[in-house]
């Protein structure tokens, strides 16, 4: 094994099998390996230009580094799994390709700053995908807000009947939700795209480097300002950490609800077949598992935040061990938000949502008596009064055991001689809705409004994204086919 290991030198024997079995991240940061390759392109192509390597091993270099790329794309790459890292096993592999030459790549550099570019140029993709499954969650909702602006259900607090409100009202809610998710994870690309490269173990390198360059090369903004800051420093993954577990929050409250609308008690949607299952005993059951594993994922990115949080707390300057955790923790999140932002999407696109019992909900709650409050306030009474004179009809109503659609006009009057006969139409639930006209209220003319801006929104995003992509793709091309 000695042989295997970057640091053998200075070493008798060389680890037990056990300590490399503990130590090793061969296994989680093998998905790095193409950005680690990158990297190195980058890496090379500087060091050659600055003089630091002969251009004959830099040539001999680059020609090895994109032989291992083109196998990791085609998935024939064969790197040894019982290395210590996927930075080891990339440089081993190179020096079996190419002989000494590769033994010059790592000038310059140590993998305290190499680890930590590759996980920032993994992070963009990240974020980059991340928005993009967020984009078209929203995307489906306001679909579904624009078809169902009309239709009418309650709108809760405290899980009980307040106020009428449209579905499109209501979907537009979690629409606005998701705008703020991604907003958060686009705001955070600007502090990952920095590149570390050069800042090497921890206090820079006595070769004389060009880290703009670099950077350059690998389509980052600048370099980081400080060596022992960047090498030690993982708050651009936690930013990541933070804003996908809050989307994941998000998912949940919309899963919790899309469990109960789909019970029978509220049947207010029918989750599709596809996703639904069943049950090993009762024939009968369809249940909504994907809503409730949503739900229950969540855990996984406030996990991963959680962890991430621990594992940073309380690290001396600057890079220490512990950070090899990091990649776990982020990986998990990722993969997580993305699945289930993707599920969410495609389970509320099939979904059948159920006006006619919205519509039957919307009976016997009170859901009107605000509006009917508002009715006495227009006719004069001040507005404590009015609330006073409909609890007492609430209360008559609930001795009833009716609603209050169901009082007569000559039994309202006898509550206050001001309600007349305009009054079932003014409390109507059509003109509960259609008069919340206040900005960013339920009317259907304002909802108009918010899916007029969550489109628009979203395909600013959309275009972030795009823009990004093909910036990313032009730096890849020019990396591996022009320098
Ligand atoms: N596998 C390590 C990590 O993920 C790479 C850096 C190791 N550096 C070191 N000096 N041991 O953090």
């Amino acid at each position: 094994m000695a042989e295997k290991v970057l640091w053998s030198g200075r070493f008798g024997k060389g680890p037990d099998r056990s300590t490399i079995e503990f130590t090793t991240s061969f296994g989680v940061d093998v998905r790095l390996a193409w950005y680690d390759v990158m990297g190195s392109l980058a890496h090379a192509h500087m060091l050659a230009k600055q003089g630091v390597l002969k251009q004959e091993d830099a040539d001999k270099i680059v020609e090895g580094l994109k032989t291992i790329l083109s196998e990791i794309e085609s998935g024939t790459v064969e790197l040894a799994e019982d290395s210590e890292d996927v930075h080891s096993a990339v440089e081993f592999l190179l020096t079996k390709k190419i002989g000494e030459a590769g033994g010059r790549l790592h000038t310059a550099r140590s993998r305290n700053d190499q680890v930590v570019t590759d996980f920032r140029l993994f992070m963009r993709d990240a974020i980059l995908l991340s928005v993009e499954a967020v984009v078209q969650l929203q995307s489906t909702l306001i679909d579904l807000a624009e078809k169902y602006k009309d239709t009418i259900l309650p709108g809760f607090t405290h899980v009980q009947h307040a106020q009428p409100i449209t579905l499109g009202f209501h979907l537009m809610a979690y629409a606005f939700k998701l705008q703020r998710d991604a907003e958060r994870l686009i705001d955070s690309y600007k502090r990952v795209n920095l590149c570390p490269l050069g800042s090497a173990a921890l206090a820079g390198t006595t070769y004389p480097i060009d880290r703009h360059m670099t950077a350059h090369l690998l389509g980052f903004e600048r370099p980081t300002g400080n060596a022992l800051d960047t090498v030690s420093d993982r708050d651009f993954a936690l930013e990541y950490c933070f804003a996908s577990s809050l989307c994941l929050m998000h998912l949940s409250s919309m899963a919790e609800e899309l469990v109960l609308w789909s019970s029978p008690e509220f049947g207010f949607v029918e989750i599709s077949e596809g996703y639904s299952t069943g049950s090993s005993i009762m024939p009968q059951k369809k249940n909504p598992d994907v809503a409730e594993l949503i739900r229950g994922r969540s855990a996984r990115g406030t996990g991963s935040l959680m962890a991430m949080l621990t594992l940073v707390k309380g690290l001396p300057l600057s890079y220490n061990r512990d950070l090899q955790e990091d990649k776990e923790a982020v990986f998990r999140a990722y993969d997580n938000t993305v699945s289930c932002l993707r599920m969410m999407s495609g389970m509320l696109a099939e979904a059948q949502f159920r006006p006619e019992r919205m519509n039957s909900s919307l009976k016997g709650g009170f859901l009107n008596a605000t509006d009917l409050a508002d009715y006495l306030v227009r006719k004069g009474l001040p507005f404590r009064q009015a609330h006073e004179v409909v609890g007492k009809m609430v209360r008559h109503c609930i001795d009833m055991g009716i609603g209050l659609e169901d009082m007569t006009v000559q039994e309202m009057s006898g509550f206050s001689s001001l309600i007349g006969p305009d009054i079932n139409e003014f409390i109507s639930m059509e003109r509960c809705v259609s008069r919340r006209l206040s900005y960013g209220g339920t009317a259907p003319a304002q909802v108009e409004n918010q899916i007029e801006l969550g489109r628009s929104n979203a395909s600013i995003q959309r275009s972030f994204c795009e823009v990004e992509r093909k910036r990313l793709l032009d730096v890849w091309n020019r990396l591996i086919y022009h320098e």
